[in-house]
């Protein structure tokens, strides 16, 4: 089947189901026509109604319509609406996908059919934006399923698959690195602010010099240390003020933020 025939719905669509839909109702190619979006109140996502996706609050419903689903409700909530959805799941048909963190893939093999193709993934809300990092885990029936996943978290921006023991880890480093990456943004911002510049102007200045930063190691496949010994020229100001940072345990708290989370997560 041509993916792009898969029809896909998103049950629990809150902020990161959102994320996800707002990707895919953004994509040329895919139609979304082909999209269900569940939820139990319906209001805040209406407005998708005029993109030609369908919202209920019928999850069963939703699931016979589809044939990947993902879950997107709060990991307390993930067994009672797989409980609810399970008798209508078909290995043949279905495939299965948990954003759920820390629910684990046996946990979901045992609430659901035998043989039923069964994912963990973990994007972020830069999904909005289809700039997701989505690491992708699965079981042995997932195998066949593999293409069909990452073409819709592609879809969202880059995904990845990585073996589950390293799905923790994963999630600290992808969705927790969202907020440490927009904190390190703030700081810079109210650095520029102490030295003389307009919190808009140092805002615009900050955000275009991270996401460049980012596109050098990404498009370039570079080491961090390569592109910084680019810009600090000796005994100059960039070698002078990272050295004052790092004094301050600029690289330590990182790490050690990390894996307080991880430690936390795992
Ligand atoms: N936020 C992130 O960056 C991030 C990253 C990776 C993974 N995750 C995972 O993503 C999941 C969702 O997180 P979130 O931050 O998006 O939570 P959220 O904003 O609370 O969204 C969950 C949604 O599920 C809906 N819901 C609850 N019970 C439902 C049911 N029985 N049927 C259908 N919909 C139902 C809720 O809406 P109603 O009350 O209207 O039903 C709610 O809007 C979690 O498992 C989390 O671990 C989050």
């Amino acid at each position: 089947m041509d993916l792009k025939n898969k029809r896909v719905c998103i049950i629990g669509c809150g902020n990161l189901g959102k994320s996800i839909l707002n990707g895919l109702v953004d994509d040329t190619d895919y139609p979304s026509e082909h999209i269900i979006a569940t939820k139990r109140s319906l209001a805040a996502i209406e407005s998708y109604e005029a993109h030609g996706v369908r919202i209920t609050t019928d999850n069963v419903w939703a699931v016979g319509e589809s044939d990947v689903i993902i879950v997107a409700v709060k990991p307390y909530k993930v067994l009672s609406v797989l409980n609810d959805i399970k008798e209508h799941l078909n290995p043949e048909k279905h495939t299965v996908i948990s954003l759920a963190t820390n629910v684990h893939v046996n946990e979901l093999q045992e609430a659901l059919p035998a043989n039923l193709p069964i994912f963990r993934a973990m994007p972020n809300t830069a999904a909005d934006v289809k700039e997701s990092m989505t690491s992708i885990c699965h079981n042995e029936a997932g195998l066949s399923e593999l293409k069909t996943v990452q073409y819709f978290f592609d879809k969202i921006g880059t995904s990845i698959i990585i073996n589950e023991e390293l799905m923790d880890a994963a999630t600290v480093l992808g969705s927790c690195g969202t907020a440490f990456v927009l904190r390190f943004i703030r700081a810079m911002v109210q650095g520029g602010i102490q030295i003389g510049l307009d919190s808009k102007t140092a805002t615009a200045i900050v955000n275009q010099t991270v996401k460049g930063a980012a596109d050098l190691l990404i498009e370039r496949g570079n080491h961090p240390e390569f592109e910084i010994d680019k810009v600090t020229t000796p005994k100059g100001c960039t070698i002078l003020g990272l050295n004052e940072m790092e004094h301050n345990g600029l690289s330590s708290s990182l790490i050690k933020g990390i894996v307080t989370s991880y430690d936390k997560i795992s």
